[in-house]
């Protein structure tokens, strides 16, 4: 699915996109950005003093000041989205953790944040859940997958990572493979879980998705809720070079 890229000016201050009274309703847009471009300074005067605090108080500096660089742009995209002033943007947090806006504004929002990319979708209809993951060479994806897939999962991921051991190829295209195929499917997990506001209380191996290098991104079961397939749709993102992102959507959202 194709993402829009947010775009900065060259003193790292973030253009708000044009969005004319801000977004139309049942709408949903998806935009990636480059944290390292935008300058802390700026980012700053958009927090609240408890997102500075997290700025401030973070144990790597560069952490901090992603952290600070994506909570702005997600402050100028929702006050754009909003069609308000981004000093009048006020959140809260649903029973698990999820952010999101005070007072009826019908937005809703998912920021997800991975080395030096953010993305974040906003729609003015259901609920949406965004992921990004930069594909890092050491994680121990054999390990997570024992942790987050759901048993049906684990059976085609084994078939998955049986598929792209055989051939001719150089052994590090089939890893390179199979970590792409990994990433893939943890985003659309990710994603879901997160549309769904429960966050690691919910445990991923109690839904599943499709998993596979062809396959289209679907949710197939969820053991909490059974009729969700028929509710909600994946996406894969279009994202920079080494990063996998997906979005899940709430039906009654037309993608613009
Ligand atoms: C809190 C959680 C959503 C963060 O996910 P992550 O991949 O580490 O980080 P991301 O950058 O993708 O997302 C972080 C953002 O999600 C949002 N978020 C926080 N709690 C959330 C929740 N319960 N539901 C949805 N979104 C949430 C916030 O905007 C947060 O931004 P911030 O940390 O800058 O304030 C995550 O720990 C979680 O609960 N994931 C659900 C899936 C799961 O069970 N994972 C197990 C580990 S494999």
């Amino acid at each position: 699915m194709r993402v829009e890229r947010l775009l900065s000016e060259p003193d790292g201050r973030i253009l708000p996109p044009a969005l004319g009274g801000g977004l139309t309703q049942g709408a949903l847009r998806i935009w990636s950005v480059d944290l390292d471009s935008i300058a802390l300074p700026w980012a700053l005067t958009l927090l609240s003093e408890a997102e500075r605090g997290r700025v401030a108080g973070s144990a790597l500096p560069e952490r901090g000041r992603r952290y600070g660089a994506a909570h702005a742009s997600l402050r100028v995209l929702l006050a754009a989205c909003a069609g308000i002033g981004a000093d009048r943007l006020v959140f809260e947090s649903g029973a698990h953790g999820k952010p999101r806006l005070a007072g009826g504004s019908g937005l809703r929002f998912s920021l997800s944040h991975s080395s030096s990319e953010a993305v974040i979708g906003v729609s003015r209809g259901g609920e949406i859940g965004v992921d990004l993951e930069r594909i890092r060479a050491d994680l121990d994806c054999e390990r997570l997958a024992r942790r987050i897939l759901s048993p049906a999962e684990a059976v085609a991921w084994a078939q998955v990572a049986q598929r792209t051991a055989v051939g001719d190829g150089p052994a590090s295209l089939e890893e390179e493979t199979r970590r792409g195929a990994f990433f893939a499917v943890w985003v659309r997990k990710e994603a879901y879980a997160k549309a769904r506001g429960e966050g690691v209380a919910r445990g991923l191996a109690s839904f599943a998705v499709t998993i596979g290098l062809h396959e289209a991104p679907r949710l197939i079961t969820d053991q909490r809720d059974p009729r969700a397939p028929e509710h909600w749709t994946l996406h894969d993102l279009e994202l920079a070079a080494g990063y996998a992102g997906a979005v899940a959507i709430e039906q009654a959202t037309c993608i613009e």
